[in-house]
Parts: C-alpha cells; sequence; structure tokens
C-alpha cells in the first residue's frame, strides 16, 4: 500500500537526498568524548526542520493514523469486544484528549500505564491480541509496523493541538514521576552515563543531532513532539517507547523489556516536566 502513495514516494527520494547530506545515527553510539560535545549549529539542523514543516504538511503518519482508525473502530475480538470498552482514563472508549492524559493511575489493572502500555493493555483484553505475539515484535521495521502502533497513533492524533496534562494526583502518578527522575539521573554502564549525560544540559550534540535538555520544561516537550515518529529513514512508524529502548542502547545499558514499568515512569517523569504546552500530534522523524 505504502509504495502506491505518492507522499511516501517524494518522502522517501527526498529522504534519500537528505541522507546523502547528514550523517545518519550510526547503530554504535559515539564515545563519550563526542556526547559531550558543546554545540555548533550547523546548517543542518536547520535543513533537517524546514524539510520536517514541509512534510509534516502532508505527513505519512495519517496512513498509519487511518489504520488504527479502523482497528480502533470496527475490529472485533473473540465474543464481539471492540475497543470501544477500553477505558484510556477518561471512560469507555473516550479517544479524544486521552493520549496527552496518560501516564495515569488505572484502578481496574492497580498500576500507572503510559498511553503505548494501556492501548496494549486493552488490545489483549478486548481484540484477543496475545501479548506474547506483541512482545516478538513491539516496533515496527521495513517489513511491518504492528497493529497496537497504528493504534497508538491514531489515539495520539486524537489529542493533536491539546495541552499536555498527564495527572499527578494519585500517590502512585507522583510515585512514578519520582522514580523516572532518578532513573533519568542514574548513572551505570561501561561509560557511566546517564539520561541526564546527553539529555541534562542546554546546547549539547550528538553528529548533527541536537540533544534536548529534558530537565527543562521547554525542552522536555520533544519527548512528546513528534511521537508517535514516521521514521523517513525506513518509512514506519515508531513510538515513545522505541525511543526510549534506543537511548537505553545508546547510554550501553541493556534493552528494557517493553512495557516496563521503568519506562512508564521514565515518561511520566518527562511528560510532566512538559505538562502545559501543546501537542502537535503523531510527527515526522528522521
Ligand atoms: C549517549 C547519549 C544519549 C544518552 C545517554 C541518552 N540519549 Fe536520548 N537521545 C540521544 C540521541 C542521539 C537522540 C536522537 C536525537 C535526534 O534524533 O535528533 C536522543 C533522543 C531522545 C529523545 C527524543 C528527542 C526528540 O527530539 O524527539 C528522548 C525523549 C530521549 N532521547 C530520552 C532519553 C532518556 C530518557 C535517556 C535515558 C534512559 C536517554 N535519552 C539517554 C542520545 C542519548
Amino acid at each position: 500500500m505504502k509504495q502506491r502513495l505518492s507522499t511516501l514516494m517524494v518522502a522517501a527520494v527526498m529522504t534519500a537526498s537528505f541522507a546523502a547530506h547528514a550523517q545518519q545515527p550510526a547503530k554504535k553510539a559515539p564515545p563519550p568524548a563526542k556526547a559531550a560535545a558543546p554545540a555548533k549549529k550547523e546548517g543542518i539542523t536547520a535543513e533537517f526542520e524546514k524539510f520536517r514543516e514541509v512534510l509534516e504538511e502532508d505527513n505519512p503518519a495519517e496512513l498509519f493514523e487511518a489504520k488504527g482508525e479502523d482497528i480502533w473502530k470496527n475490529k472485533k475480538g473473540p465474543g464481539g469486544a471492540t475497543m470501544a470498552q477500553c477505558d484510556l482514563g477518561l471512560g469507555a472508549g473516550v479517544v479524544k484528549g486521552a493520549y496527552v492524559q496518560m501516564p495515569r493511575w488505572f484502578a481496574d489493572v492497580g498500576q500507572v500505564m503510559d498511553a503505548e502500555r494501556r492501548i496494549v493493555h486493552c488490545m489483549v483484553k478486548y481484540l484477543g491480541y496475545k501479548e506474547e505475539d506483541i512482545r516478538k515484535q513491539p516496533f515496527s521495521n521495513d517489513q511491518r509496523t504492528p497493529d497496537h502502533v497504528s493504534v497508538i497513533t491514531y489515539v495520539a492524533a486524537q489529542s493533536r493541538n491539546l495541552k499536555i496534562a498527564a495527572p499527578q494526583k494519585h500517590a502512585k502518578e507522583i510515585e512514578a514521576y519520582r522514580i523516572g527522575k532518578e532513573i533519568f539521573a542514574y548513572r551505570a554502564g561501561p561509560y557511566d552515563f546517564s539520561c541526564a549525560t546527553c539529555h541534562g544540559d542546554d546546547g549539547k550534540r550528538i553528529r548533527t543531532q541536537d540533544l534536548p535538555n529534558l530537565r527543562k520544561p521547554a525542552e522536555a516537550v520533544k519527548a512528546y513532539q513528534g511521537w508517535p515518529g514516521y521514521r523517513m529513514t525506513g518509512g514506519f512508524m515508531l513510538t515513545q517507547q522505541w525511543r526510549m529502548n534506543d537511548c537505553f542502547r545508546q547510554q550501553r545499558f541493556p534493552e528494557p523489556t517493553y512495557l516496563s514499568d521503568s519506562i512508564t515512569a521514565l515518561l511520566a517523569y518527562m511528560t510532566v516536566t512538559a505538562n502545559g504546552q501543546v501537542y502537535k500530534g503523531p510527527g515526522i522523524k528522521r
């Protein structure tokens, strides 16, 4: 389906030419010296930003949004259950505004869940997806974007232009934020990195990529903005949980298990820090 869409072809061509200029993030993360390199604005960042703006007007993420909407509205599980029974925190079946109000406490499971975790939970519970299958391929690749990623994209899009408002009322929500803050600052691994090593100061960058200072509200929104994101180098959707796993890899930590408490806590920390800012919806990431 993808190849038939001219927007995607344009995206692919532009990506190719962009990739020729940009050094893509390599499989291996750069050595510590570079991680700590001070900012030096190069044309490439500005060039990418311009290019991203143009593409977002006709964002290929919409394809996945549409697929997710179809699953949410029409797919039935064994016994005829549907996602209309899924409570994302604002009542059964309410999607509008739900994405920007997670992570949150869910009394039915006695857990704080981020959006991705809650959506997978509902797809297993109501639509009969098997959690072990989802865990086999939690993230998209160029072969396949799993259904739950499309549903996440749909749900996220229903919070477009709404303010991020992750609640901090329940004791467990407050605890998740606190744990997330600790994980963010926790140094370990072969280079003694923490998230804060790369994302705790202003103006850091790795190669062509600016590293947001995620401790600051105005930049913490980058943990949110544009996610889930359509990855131009590959042509598929990636979620926040993917981003987290990839950063644990950057940090030379073992990759966390999919849908783990520590990721929910990290997302709670970064989301609450970004509270009050407007979420612009699924975006485009290189
Ligand atoms: C070795 C440096 C390094 C470490 C350590 C690191 N990251 Fe990252 N992080 C990156 C790079 C590189 C990117 C990609 C930036 C880009 O695409 O422009 C990134 C991107 C991100 C983004 C998305 C920003 C955006 O603009 O979309 C988030 C959120 C994030 N990291 C969070 C974390 C968290 C949480 C940790 C700790 C678990 C962490 N990072 C550890 C290097 C690092």
